[in-house]
């Protein structure tokens, strides 16, 4: 139990120092709140709570958004950080399995790894996407990538392929039709179904008003 203590600590501060100049979205307060949340979601399931842990803290180690589209990156320098601390093998597998399987990806992506502890890692990061946190985090990425807020002549696009969602630039607003909206129907356990359906709502509500003051109404 002890040396599981000292090797989630060490991957703290391995996480902040990796996460040090990251995008205001994808930083350590992110990971903070994933990790916190996914605690909480695993109270109420039957899972191994180190993985989780462990797979929430590294899930956005070298997220490939921010290393030209390269998916290997995030799983290399997880596992190499945990051989170090010396994690045993079995968990480093599960952990490197959960990084690699946890993107949304455009929604059309067959999973193609599936385990409680990665339900409830997925889970924690889905609801950060969702809520006042999940509007403000669109919108800070959207201007990193300095993209329009909104453009009524460029309609949301549904089911994207995973090289199409990747590759869009479209507004920052079409994010929601493209990905925020439909989480809240693709949650995996029962107390992340319950918090989304109330971030949901807040996001429906804020687009609402969105669009009124777009089209000068109030
Ligand atoms: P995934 O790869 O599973 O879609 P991301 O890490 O890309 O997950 O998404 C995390 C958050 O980053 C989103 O919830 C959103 O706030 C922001 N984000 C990602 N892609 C976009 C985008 N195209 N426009 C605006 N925000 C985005
Ligand atoms: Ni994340």
């Amino acid at each position: 139990m002890k040396i599981k203590k000292v090797q989630v600590d060490k991957t703290i501060a391995f996480v902040k120092h990796q996460l040090k100049n990251a995008e205001g979205g994808h930083d350590w307060f992110h990971i903070e709140r994933v990790y916190k949340n996914a605690l909480l979601i695993a109270q109420n399931e039957d899972v191994d709570t180190f993985v989780v842990q462990l797979g929430a803290l590294l899930h956005d180690i070298a997220d490939s958004k921010f290393h030209n589209g390269d998916e290997t990156i995030g799983p290399k320098i997880a596992r190499e950080f945990l051989v170090t601390i010396k994690v045993n093998m079995e968990v480093i597998d599960h952990v490197i399995h959960i990084i690699q399987n946890i993107s949304f990806g455009g929604g059309n992506e067959v999973q193609k790894f599936k385990s409680p502890e990665l339900d409830v890692v997925q889970d924690a990061d889905r609801l950060d996407a969702l809520g006042a946190i999940g509007i403000a985090r669109t919108f800070n990425y959207g201007g990193f990538k300095n993209r329009a807020l909104y453009d009524p002549k460029v309609p949301p696009t549904l089911n994207m392929s995973k090289e199409a969602y990747k590759a869009s630039n479209a507004p920052t607003l079409n994010h929601f039709y493209e990905k925020l909206l439909l989480l809240k129907d693709k949650m995996n356990t029962k107390t992340g179904r319950e918090i989304a359906l109330e971030r949901h709502a807040f996001m429906t509500q804020f687009l609402e008003q969105f669009h009124d003051e777009w089209n000068g109404r109030k």
